[in-house]
């Protein structure tokens, strides 16, 4: 009979490796999928090759997450082949959307769950299964589990799970399930209790966070923008940052919100996702450009300084050039301060996959390219106003292309590599000298707080 269960081989303590793909909710899923494998006394293991299970956490939102994920299968297969005592678990939403034939595809794979049945993972290796296992139930919240942060100062505040929205293209609501948002009062707790812990800037995370809270009982609900106000009261927390809110959601209290709570940082994801009505409602985005760029005026009403990064799909079926020059006057105008751009990619079972007008390939690689040169030169144009002001920067660690120099972000979230001492999980100003598209590089001032410790 095989032996997962932890305790029973005294003499050697068992270890998890897990490699996470995909967006900021799977990153906070693994945190949890740590904190709970380390309550049930395994150790986490450096590389893979030194565990007794590998997980890997799966993304399945273009084809290309698929592909990097299924290449590195192809290593652990090749490990459970040398120790077949191994224990192989594939998470995620890309389990979620094949289901039960991750087992007829790759059967050296143990345990599949999808993004809502983590806690699963615990009730197998606790099992003595002899058989593999999938779990993929959608359930309401099943989040209570400890996590293991990657960086004490910083932590993850899910708000809610799935999305009721129908994006043509997207693959995430029939691998997340509907929109269930959690109590507020438990909300709370939770962020009280990672400020407690240590976390200075939390990031509130859903699909769609400003639609939050619409799901709960009359007596407890409140909106996002009042979950935002209780959180900025919470003490010690000096920074809220949340991703993603949907355009169509986004309304006024919320960015009032910018202006008026301290904690809550001068920072805006809003995905465009195409500047052309008539992709849009193919989209089936339910805003039209119009209404985009009043949301955009809006911000810039309230909040002069924010930044705005977006989301933007190329090559979605029946985008015309027409279309398309739509996409690049949004951009030019809005002058985004950054911007993830993607080539349209058919997903299993989503609308979009089966449209007309499918773009060719070569056609979409032109146009990114048209499209990564404006969002490229407007972010870089619109960093400018950065050098020569002092920003406070929550420092991260060491510089990556430079050991001697350190990096963090600033309110507005731009990297910053600078000169100075500071330990990581420090909040410092740092003059800003120069600038580019991506990251802003300068000085360290100390405040005259710090001088006098
Ligand atoms: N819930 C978030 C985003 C989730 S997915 C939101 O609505 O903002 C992150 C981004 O991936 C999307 O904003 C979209 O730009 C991109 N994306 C999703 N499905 C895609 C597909 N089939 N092809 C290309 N890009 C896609
Ligand atoms: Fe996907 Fe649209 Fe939901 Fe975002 S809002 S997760 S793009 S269906
Ligand atoms: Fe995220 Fe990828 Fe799932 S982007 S929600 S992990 S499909």
């Amino acid at each position: 009979m095989r032996d997962r269960a932890i305790g029973r081989y005294p003499e050697r303590v068992k270890r998890f490796h897990v490699t996470t793909f995909g967006c900021q909710m799977n990153v906070h899923d693994s945190e949890r999928m740590r904190g709970m494998l380390t309550s049930l006394g395994y150790e986490e293991a450096a590389e893979r090759a030194e565990a007794d299970l590998i997980l890997f956490n799966t993304c399945s939102i273009r084809e290309s997450a698929d592909s990097r994920f299924i290449a590195h299968l192809g290593e652990a297969k090749r490990l459970k082949g040398e120790d077949p005592e191994r224990t192989v678990g594939v998470g995620g939403c890309w389990a979620q959307s094949v289901k039960e034939e991750v087992f007829e595809r790759f059967p050296f794979v143990d345990v599949a769950f999808g993004p809502g049945q983590i806690h699963k993972l615990a009730e197998f290796l606790n099992s003595d299964s002899l058989t593999a296992q999938g779990y993929f139930e959608f359930e309401d919240f099943a989040g209570h589990l400890p996590t293991r942060r990657e960086r004490e100062f910083q932590g993850w505040l899910q708000i809610a799970q799935g999305c009721n929205c129908r994006c043509s293209y997207c693959i995430v609501p029939s691998t997340r399930g509907r929109e269930v948002s959690r109590d507020p009062g438990e909300l709370l707790l939770e962020a009280e209790a990672l400020a407690a812990d240590g976390v200075r800037e939390v990031t509130l995370l859903g699909q769609n966070v400003n639609s939050y809270g619409r799901d709960l009982p009359t007596d407890t609900r409140i909106t996002f923008a009042e979950l935002l106000t209780r959180v900025d009261a919470v003490p010690g927390i000096d920074r809220i940052r949340y991703t993603s809110p949907h355009p169509k959601d986004m309304k006024e209290d919320v960015i009032r919100a910018h202006a008026e709570l301290p904690a809550l940082c001068e920072q805006i994801h809003l995905p465009l996702q195409s500047g052309s009505s008539a992709i849009l409602k193919r989209m089936r985005r339910t805003y039209d450009r119009g209404r985009y760029m009043d949301r955009v005026a809006l911000i810039r009403e309230h909040v002069p300084d924010c930044a705005i990064t977006t989301d933007i799909i190329v090559g979605f079926p029946g985008e015309t050039e027409a279309d398309f020059a739509e996409t690049l006057e949004v951009a030019e105008e809005v002058r985004y301060d950054g911007a993830f751009t993607f080539v349209f990619s058919p997903r299993r079972e989503t609308e979009a996959a089966t449209m007309d007008g499918q773009v060719p390939h070569p056609v979409k690689v032109e146009r990114m390219e048209r499209l990564v040169e404006v969002v490229q030169r407007r972010a870089a144009e619109r960093a400018q106003r950065f050098v020569g002001r002092t920003m406070e920067v929550l420092v991260e660690g060491p510089s990556r292309t430079d050991p001697t120099r350190l990096r963090g972000r600033t309110r507005h979230n731009k990297a910053v590599n600078f000169e100075g001492i500071a330990e990581a999980g420090e909040m410092v100003d740092v003059e800003i000298e120069t600038a580019t598209s991506q990251t802003l590089a300068g000085t360290s001032v100390r405040p005259l707080s710090q001088l006098f410790r």
